[in-house]
């Protein structure tokens, strides 16, 4: 697999606790490559009538649930007793394993019921709830971004690492909102002071994908006030691994299960968290 054989980081941390995840990591890839395949396969087949409505503005499809599907049945067999949080539920969730998959089948859901092609696998592999490896698959670029712990971060076969970009008003910042609208003064609030300080502001519509530019330098920041584990999982430990800060909106250090979350390169993090301050 490329750059995965010319690691140099790959003598500092091969093995931990038995589970080699440079080895792990390009088999999370084919995975995840295959359940894009899958997805961009059913793009044309979809029709209004396959489109359920999980919650308010939340969208699913029986595509969002067979890649799942897929990606459980493929992981099942890599890590012996891992449990699984998964969006789709398709199997037994469990938060309680010291190995976890945290799998999101389709980041874009909303973009990909709307033929918008911004739409991604992403599937995060927790190690004590700590996020160690990750791979998010842009299907329709055919982008597959990927990191493990003391690996670096990756995107086909190159490095990646985050923006050097140093001051705000430079900056490309990605965002989000969320599906059900709550909240909304304070986020305003908050965008409000983004659009006045940034260069610009994106809603690409895909988390794993926002996380996944933030790494490669695309975005120089991302932050969402209204996300879940599965969402950002594999990107947070992308983004790290490509030299950046990710922590909650308010600096929670694991940002993975609070809900909220700002990922940056290290230059703007800490600026960028006191315009978002409570
Ligand atoms: C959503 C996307 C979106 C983000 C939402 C997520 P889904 O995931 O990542 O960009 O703003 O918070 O729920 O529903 O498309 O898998
Ligand atoms: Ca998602
Ligand atoms: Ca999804």
């Amino acid at each position: 697999m490329d750059g995965l054989n010319e690691m140099p980081q790959k003598k500092q941390i091969t093995t931990v606790d038995f589970i080699d995840l440079s080895v792990i990591t390009p088999k999370i890839m084919e995975i995840a490559k295959k359940a894009g395949t899958y997805i961009r396969q059913e793009l044309d087949q979809l029709l209004e009538s396959h489109i359920e409505t999980k919650e308010e503005n939340s969208l699913v499809s029986y595509v969002d649930q067979n890649a799942e599907k897929l990606i459980v049945e493929g992981l099942s067999s890599l890590i012996e007793d891992a449990g699984f949080i998964t969006e789709e539920a398709t199997i037994d969730q469990s938060q309680t394993k010291y190995w976890t998959w945290v799998i999101d089948p389709l980041d874009g859901t909303t973009n990909y019921i709307h033929k918008i092609p911004v739409f991604a696998v992403s599937i995060g592999l927790l190690k004590d709830g700590i996020p160690v490896a990750g791979v998010i698959y842009h299907i329709m670029a055919d982008e597959c971004f990927y990191a493990w712990q003391g690996g670096g971060a990756w995107l086909n076969g190159q490095r990646i690492y985050v923006s050097k970009t140093s001051e705000i008003k430079d900056a490309v910042i990605a965002t989000g909102f969320p599906y059900k609208r709550e909240n909304i003064e304070e986020l305003v609030l908050t965008l409000k002071k983004m659009i006045l300080i940034a260069r610009g502001i994106r809603r690409l519509g895909s988390a794993a994908i926002d996380l996944a530019y933030t790494a490669c330098g695309r975005f120089d920041a991302y932050y969402e006030g209204s996300i879940n584990a599965w969402d950002v999982s594999a990107g947070i430990i992308i983004v790290r691994e490509a030299g950046g800060i990710v922590t909650g909106l308010y600096g929670e250090e694991e940002p993975c299960f609070t809900g909220h979350i700002l990922a940056a390169n290290p230059s703007i993090h800490s600026a960028l968290r006191l315009i978002i301050k409570k």
